[in-house]
């Protein structure tokens, strides 16, 4: 999201007459598109910030801004002192502080922390809706597209819903305009985004615009819509995140019959102790969640599933961290991102539970569960061997004159190829399973790149 959301920021940017700096320390602006799901993420923010500051010592003129899931409720447009943002109390070298649905008023924004510049404002057409602005896509070939906003599951170590706000989904009319156009100008992949894209038309606020009024499956539909582009030259339709409250059988039944929905699956479980997934708020049980697994593997055999989890949650025994350990054996994702929690303020887990898993705890257990993923891992990826894998090559590397991209089940595939491969779908046989690749070989045929 966040990546998507900078795509976002940097075409504003062009608009009101910035370009991208070849040289970082040698920029005017630097904005701070930040991540608060753990600690970890604030933390890189803050020591990045003071370098900065030091190229503000060199440079006076440089501006600093922050936004991003750091920013909660108030933003550099709130002059009031109390109201002020606790970031610019904390930061005092920040310029500008901004919410990520304000990215339209960048250039208010900018004035207002330098009144000499002069930038052009917008349309006030182009002022309400940040979704609405059209990215500065990172690559031709593979676009991100934002299908909602926010999280109303209010899971309650997650600081998502105070970050994002309400959840809401995006008119489908406005996310199929901008896959047609995408895959008009050449993208062969895209991956739909959101917090939990599965109750995309679902929401509270869905409910009381009646958007989506009569229709059974929204995320379902959208993915039959956007499928149908496969005719003007989309290969692969991908999603993240789903939630495993919402996962309807219509779903999987959509990987077995629309043509671009790759067979790879991202479900996060969080963790495999049904005390542990109330506490988390999670809203279902170890059980529904494996009967969930039990139909994915049913209907797609060679089904790529992942999943997150966190470790040391508050109260997490050790015997309810065996659960989940027990669920991996039993799993077997063959990708995991494993977490240790991190307390964030102004969640329930906070308010309600004491994070009493000590440090070190959470250490062992995260080793734990990340000895059990590499094991699954290389087996998912000694089993690609001797396949035929189709896969989409992102880049060439030149010391080594490796190709490199991913299958349609979502794996690190690397071949001996050449740099015009870059951009098109190749055929490539399995040769060898690593831990977090596969190494291939290139067969002749190839989908050339679209112009
Ligand atoms: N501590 C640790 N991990 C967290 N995640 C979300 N909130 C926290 C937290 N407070 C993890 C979850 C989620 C992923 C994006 O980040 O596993 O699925
Ligand atoms: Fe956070 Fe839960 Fe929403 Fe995911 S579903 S964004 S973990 S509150």
């Amino acid at each position: 999201m966040n990546y998507s959301d900078s795509e976002r920021v940097a075409a504003i940017l062009e608009k009101i007459g910035y370009q991208k700096a070849q040289i970082p320390d040698e920029s005017d602006l630097y904005i701070f598109n930040t991540c608060s799901i753990r600690q970890k993420g604030e933390d890189r923010v803050y020591g990045f910030i003071k370098v900065v500051n030091q190229w503000k010592k060199k440079n006076p003129r440089l501006l600093i801004g922050i936004t991003g899931c750091m920013v909660r409720k108030t933003s550099s447009r709130n002059t009031e002192k109390d109201l002020k943002d606790e970031l610019l109390k904390k930061l005092d070298t920040l310029d500008f502080v901004f919410q990520i649905k304000e990215t339209n008023r960048l250039a208010e924004i900018l004035e207002e922390a330098e009144p000499q510049l002069d930038l052009p404002q917008l349309e006030e057409a182009e002022l309400n809706d940040y979704l609405k602005i059209k990215p500065n896509y990172q690559s031709r070939i593979q676009a991100l597209v934002p299908i909602q906003t926010g999280c109303d599951k209010y899971c309650t170590y997650c600081i998502v819903p105070y970050a994002r706000g309400r959840e809401e989904s995006r008119p489908m009319e406005d996310i199929l305009n901008e896959c047609k156009q995408l895959v008009e100008n050449g993208a062969k992949e895209i991956l739909l985004i959101g917090q939990t894209v599965n109750s995309y038309g679902k929401s509270i606020l869905d409910k009381k615009t009646g958007k989506f009024e009569g229709m059974e499956d929204p995320f379902v539909r959208l993915l039959t819509e956007i499928d149908k582009l496969s005719e003007k030259g989309l290969n692969r339709l991908r999603f993240t995140s789903p939630h495993p409250r919402d996962y309807s059988d219509a779903l999987i039944e959509a990987h077995a019959t629309l043509k671009t929905l790759t067979p790879h699956f991202h479900l996060p479980v969080q963790a495999g102790d049904d005390e542990v997934l109330k506490r988390m708020n999670r809203q279902y049980t170890v059980e529904k969640y494996k009967k969930i697994i039990d139909k994915i593997r049913a209907r797609i055999p060679n089904a790529s599933i992942s999943s997150d989890i966190i470790v040391g949650f508050c109260g997490e025994t050790d015997e309810q961290f065996e659960n989940t350990a027990k669920l991996y054996e039993d799993v077997q994702w063959d990708m995991a991102y494993l977490a240790r929690y991190s307390p964030r303020t102004g969640t329930t887990s906070v308010r309600a539970f004491k994070d009493d898993v000590t440090r070190e705890k959470k250490a062992e257990r995260w080793h734990r569960l990340n000895d059990l993923l590499e094991k699954s891992a290389r087996a998912y990826h000694e089993n690609l061997v001797g396949k035929t894998l189709e896969v989409l090559v992102e880049k060439y590397n030149e010391e080594t004159g490796e190709c490199e991209g991913k299958s349609r089940e979502n794996k690190l595939v690397q071949f001996q190829g050449n740099p015009n491969l870059v951009g098109s779908i190749v055929e490539v046989k399995g040769i060898k399973g690593l831990e977090w690749l596969v190494k291939g070989e290139l067969l002749g045929r190839t989908q050339s790149l679209v112009a």
